[in-house]
């Protein structure tokens, strides 16, 4: 009886550490599977998740990755499978590798079926890439290319497919015509609505297509080109080509929420050469946008609209201006809330070369991060030239991109590890690895980031460590001493992070790490027993909008025996806290942007206070962001007016080129006109506005717009504008302007 009343002693003694009576155990459900495995993807508001192996096959999981059995109607190999972005419940996608063949489904893998996009026989061996429609499920575009059909020529031919009854696909017919039998044609068309909230309104089907041929030599030299930008509202039967562009070449064209952005190319044999920017609010008519300086490396792809409306064009500094010494820097310009005047955003005073990215987190509304990464120009040797050392740079923004800040690093507790004075955050903050910062479920303010802290000057590959936020960004506390992969489930009250090596020995990993209350707290759980290991691929919350507290891991499984195999863990947190769900007491109010007006309204989300010992469970419920408009307007909900840009101290003052190209005064009979310097921006939902004083405009000094023909050159502004708004208007204004007010 003694000898049972110690070893029981013992055992708790043992025990106590490891487990404490409280700690949480996950349930853990272990695959290994014989091959890779990739493209790890859940539906939407489901248990049922998709993976691909090495073999092509398709497996699929209804348990949120416990249980997986292949896909038999598929038998060719998959090589990559999609969710469909806009009905991501039940819509997903298998393609077949370099064939015109994939196989879909609408009911979340429940049945699958073959589509072939009947492509021409020279076209067979180009893949094809879907775009489906926000609304209507029956329409879908196929944008298919061919690759290296003659290795000579630089262009890929493509061809658009359409089907508007989600099954038979027929080829647009480009309303281009060829000049010549062996031009080559490329196509590419979107759908005006891009999103389900999109403000273009009308025909949902419209289409918008740009054709373009191009003609060369017998020595594959570019000779011509030419491009038609058309709309289409008949389902790519018939096109309407647009006026403004007859004689252009268009470059590209970008679909957003409430824009479309087309870029011109005055000269279509120079890529150095200048371009336009047109905007469109009705995909009907266009206007030209003002720019501050010659547009030239505009990287379309990374345009975007922020939850004003306003257009941001982020311009990187690929190439360099020959003449030019120094390369230019990056920056960004963002549109008036009109969208057809552009000024550098003031984010960053770091002029150097490189490139500049922004990430807009949906759930964090008015939030920008900004990152800056230099680079080397190779082509022209440049780069890190001059001496001056390159920075890296990360920077936030919570009110849509007015002020912008270091990420500052708050933690007493790992303060002496950092090498500089966390206090300073002027040359002490956290910056950011990956090019963008990654979100991977949506939460209330809690996120993860990795980085490392200083001034940005040392790149600090080898140190990476994990950082966690709970203000959406703008304080951040060390989480790990290394890099790996994160994702959240509860809306941030789970957290589940792997490190790709682990820091004991810098080779194998084996270990999960979870914290229930908003990263204070990590505890461990070991996934092998201890002889093989795994190199951690891919992470998800089986519900992608953050809400579950399921998730899958996915690793290449080594062992000195099988070296190839991967494994997969299903990790299930919904037993945590005995079940319990959150009550009213178990919730705070988080204030987006630090409980300020953004924009003329207050944002916050009702989350579960850091310590309450429950889990909200609201399982595939979206997170509710609440809105509180503002009473009175300020000075930030105001923009300057057209007419009007703003000097080094921040004042909107007159701008002569602009008051011309507005025609204000050949309204006004008289020598001087009224203006008001300050609009309302366009969608800010302040309530009372600001008492706005007009400004008396002379336009004794205006240069009568069109008149003969002339062209407007730059006049002399009085004003000290430094650069904040170079005078570059040196094209005839062709009659575009002027019959569209701006200043509504
Ligand atoms: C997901 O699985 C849980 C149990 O594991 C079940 O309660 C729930 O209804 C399932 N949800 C859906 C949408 O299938
Ligand atoms: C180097 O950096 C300093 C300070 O940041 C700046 O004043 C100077 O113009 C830079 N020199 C060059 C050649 O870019
Ligand atoms: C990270 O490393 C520092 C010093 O090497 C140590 O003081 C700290 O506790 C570690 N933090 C974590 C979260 O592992």
């Amino acid at each position: 009886m003694i000898l049972f009343h110690a070893l029981y002693i013992i055992w708790i003694f043992i025990l106590f550490p490891l487990f404490k009576a409280e700690e949480f155990i996950p349930k853990v459900t272990e695959n290994l599977i014989e091959e890779t495995s990739f493209n790890l993807v859940s539906f939407d508001d489901s248990n049922t998740s998709i993976r691909l192996d090495g073999w092509g096959v398709v497996w699929i999981s209804f348990d949120a990755g416990e249980n997986w059995e292949a896909v038999k109607e598929i038998e060719e190999r998959i090589f990559k499978f999609t969710v469909d972005p806009f009905h991501g419940q039940e819509r997903g996608f298998a393609f077949i590798c370099e064939s015109p063949k994939f196989y879909i489904t609408d009911d979340r893998g429940g049945s699958w079926r073959a589509l072939t996009i009947p492509s021409s026989e020279e076209y067979l061996d180009g893949d094809c890439f879907i775009t489906t429609h926000p609304t209507k499920k029956e329409l879908i575009i196929a944008n298919c290319y061919s690759y290296m059909i003659n290795a000579d020529v630089v262009d890929d031919p493509s061809e658009i497919y359409l089907t508007n009854n989600g099954g038979s696909f027929f080829k647009i017919k480009p309303s281009l015509e060829k000049k010549k039998d062996d031009d080559i044609t490329t196509s590419s068309c979107d759908f005006i609505k891009s999103s389900k909230n999109s403000d273009f309104t009308g025909n949902d089907a419209s289409i918008l297509c740009l054709f373009s041929n191009r003609e060369y030599d017998e020595e594959y030299r570019l000779t011509g080109h030419y491009t038609q930008l058309a709309l289409s509202s008949d389902g790519g039967k018939t096109f309407k080509e647009f006026d403004e562009f007859k004689h252009k070449i268009v470059n590209r064209y970008k679909i957003l929420k409430s824009h479309v952005v087309v870029l011109t190319q005055d000269d279509s044999h120079n890529e150095m050469s200048s371009m336009d920017i047109w905007i469109s609010k009705d995909a009907s008519t266009f206007q030209k946008a003002q720019l501050p300086t010659p547009l030239r490396d505009v990287e379309v792809g990374k345009i975007h609209e922020d939850s004003m409306g306003r257009i941001i064009l982020p311009i990187s500094t690929g190439f360099t201006d020959e003449k030019n010494e120094q390369p230019a820097p990056s920056e960004i310009l963002i549109s008036d809330s009109r969208g057809l005047k552009f000024s550098p955003i003031k984010w960053t005073p770091n002029h150097q070369f490189g490139d500049i990215r922004l990430t807009f987190p949906d759930f964090l509304k008015g939030t920008i991060f900004g990152s800056f990464h230099p680079s080397i120009d190779y082509s022209h040797r440049k780069g890190i030239y001059s001496g001056n050392i390159s920075r890296e740079e990360t920077k936030i923004s919570v009110d849509n991109g007015l002020t912008w800040s270091n990420l500052k690093v708050v933690d007493r507790e790992n303060a002496d590890s950092f090498g500089c004075d966390i206090t300073r955050t002027e040359e002490c903050s956290l910056h950011g690895h990956s090019y963008n910062p990654i979100f991977p479920n949506p939460s209330a303010g809690i996120i993860m980031m990795t980085g490392s802290v200083g001034d940005g000057s040392e790149f600090k590959r080898k140190d990476q460590k994990t950082f966690i936020s709970r203000d959406g960004g703008l304080t951040w506390r060390l989480a790990h001493n290394s890099s790996g992969l994160f994702a959240t489930g509860d809306l941030g009250n789970i957290i589940v992070y792997i490190p790709y090596f682990s820091d004991e020995d810098g080779g194998v990993q084996s270990k999960i790490y979870f914290s229930l209350d908003q990263g204070k707290i990590w505890s461990e759980y070991e996934l092998t027993d201890g002889i093989s290991f795994i190199h951690p691929s891919e992470l998800i919350n089986t519900a992608p909008d953050g809400s579950g507290s399921k998730f899958i891991l996915n690793g290449y499984h080594i062992t000195t025996s099988h070296q190839k195999g991967s494994i997969v863990y299903a990790i299930d947190f919904s037993a945590a806290f005995d079940y319990k769900i959150c009550e009213e007491e178990d919730f705070e109010d988080w204030n987006l942007a630090d409980g300020k007006c953004v924009n003329g309204a207050k944002y916050k989300y009702r989350r579960r206070k850091q310590d309450a010992r429950c889990l909200v469970k609201k399982a595939f419920k979206d997170m509710s962001l609440l809105e509180t408009p503002c009473n009175s307007c300020s000075e930030s909900d105001n923009e300057c007016s057209f007419q009007f840009v703003r000097d080094t101290n921040g004042q909107c003052v007159p701008d002569y080129n602009l008051i011309a190209l507005s025609r204000i005064c050949d309204k006004s009979k008289g020598k001087s006109v009224l203006v008001k310097p300050l609009q309302l921006i366009k969608g800010d939902k302040c309530k009372t506005p600001m008492k706005i004083e007009p400004i008396d405009i002379s336009c004794d000094e205006i240069p009568k717009e069109g008149s003969n023909g002339k062209k407007i050159v730059s006049t002399g502004n009085k004003f000290d504008f430094e650069s904040q708004f170079h005078q570059y208007l040196d094209t005839v204004i062709d009659g575009t302007f002027g019959h569209a007010g701006f200043n509504r």
